[in-house]
């Protein structure tokens, strides 16, 4: 079968499976209490796909073009043998990473490692406790989290890069202090925009600092040299110290949006498959999924969705007011 392509000539390279819509952490900007508490329905387990299923849903982008998926929730790491997954799926010659808060991370790194995982991306949004513990609203030490980090270079699942959302008046302070916490180390920071996913995390383009101004502050202490993309589907610019010291990344999301090369599809953990991270609805693939035998009618219905796919919501984020509510980055994956 033929590459797919999309109505704007797009492949689907990269494929994003949520595998929980729970968390350890309750961010503000992604999962804040108030709405994530105790009254939040979670998905119920019945309705959670097996990593049989997802097995299956990611067998039948293959013949697609699909060559990357990346692990992610909620949590993945809450889920219970979650090498388990990623064996299956390193098995099928695909890139696999994991996307992790990294607070369960030292103590699975040698499992994932050994299961065949090739990287992990770990979130960490600040070095100092407080402010650490603000932003997640939870009392998981950082120490924690930098042991995580220190585990998956160990394990070799690298590189290991560390993304940083930046919220304006929340932790542009944090910043240097994180570029200089892993200069040297191989591990590449990025710090992303923050932006409007979701319904609840009340965003405005004032909480917003643009990548241009995090050089330019970034540019008074260290010595920056643009780097080439590896790939025009990469989401992150990337920057080297000029020493040799090590890179950085910038994901400008809202000021400068790569929509035009985008190639990834999201899988929610109950069968929903998405074609963009701002959409309202998924299309339900569970019943297909769940079907059994071979996998060829699903492939048919993911190409059909996918030929359809004319998304390019961050380029027109500025032009109309999309205000239809939109699902949660939790659910859907990072
Ligand atoms: P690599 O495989 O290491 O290149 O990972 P990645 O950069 O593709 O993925 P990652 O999940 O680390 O993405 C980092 C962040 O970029 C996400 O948490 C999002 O904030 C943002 N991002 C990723 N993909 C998209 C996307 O398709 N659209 C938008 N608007 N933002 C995205
Ligand atoms: N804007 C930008 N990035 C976000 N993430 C979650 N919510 C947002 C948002 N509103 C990022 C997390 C993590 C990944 C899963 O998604 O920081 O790195
Ligand atoms: Fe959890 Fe990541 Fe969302 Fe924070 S950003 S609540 S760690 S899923
Ligand atoms: Fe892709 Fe949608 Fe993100 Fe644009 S906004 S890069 S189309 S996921």
């Amino acid at each position: 079968m033929d590459v797919a392509l999309d109505r704007l000539g797009r492949p689907l390279r990269d494929l994003r499976i949520s595998v929980t819509d729970r968390c350890n952490f309750r961010c503000r900007y992604c999962m804040p209490r108030e709405e994530f508490g105790k009254g939040h329905d979670f998905l119920p387990k019945n309705e959670i796909l097996t990593y049989e299923e997802i097995r299956n849903f990611v067998k039948a982008c293959k013949p697609l073009g699909l060559r990357k998926v990346r692990i992610t929730g909620g949590e993945p790491l809450l889920r219970q043998d979650i090498h388990h997954l990623v064996r299956q799926l390193s098995s099928m010659e695909m890139e696999v990473a994991l996307t992790t808060n990294g607070s369960l991370l030292e103590n699975n790194a040698a499992n994932l490692a050994q299961s065949g995982l090739s990287r992990v991306t770990i979130s960490l949004d600040a070095i100092d406790q407080e402010v650490h513990s603000k932003i997640t609203d939870s009392k998981v030490p950082v120490t924690d989290i930098l042991d995580g980090i220190s585990a998956a270079t160990r394990y070799e699942l690298g590189p290991v890069k560390v993304n940083c959302v930046v919220q304006r008046g929340v932790n542009e302070h944090q910043i240097p202090k994180l570029v200089r916490k892993f200069r040297g180390t191989g591990v590449i920071v990025r710090f992303i925009e923050f932006m409007d996913v979701g319904s609840t995390n009340g965003w405005t383009q004032g909480q917003v600092v643009p990548t241009s101004e995090i050089i330019d502050f970034l540019s008074s202490e260290f010595d920056l040299t643009p780097l080439a993309r590896k790939s025009a589907s990469d989401v992150a610019s990337r920057w080297a110290h000029s020493d040799g010291s090590g890179e950085i990344g910038f994901i400008s999301s809202v000021s400068q949006p790569f929509c035009g090369d985008c190639v990834r599809a999201r899988l929610s953990s109950d069968g929903k498959f998405f074609t963009c991270l701002f959409t309202t609805m998924g299309h339900d693939m569970s019943a297909l999924i769940r079907s059994g035998g071979g996998t060829e009618g699903l492939t048919q219905s993911i190409e059909e969705v996918w030929s359809a796919r004319k998304d390019r919501y961050s380029e027109e984020r500025s032009s109309d007011a999309i205000s239809l509510p939109r699902v949660e980055m939790s659910y859907i994956g990072g």
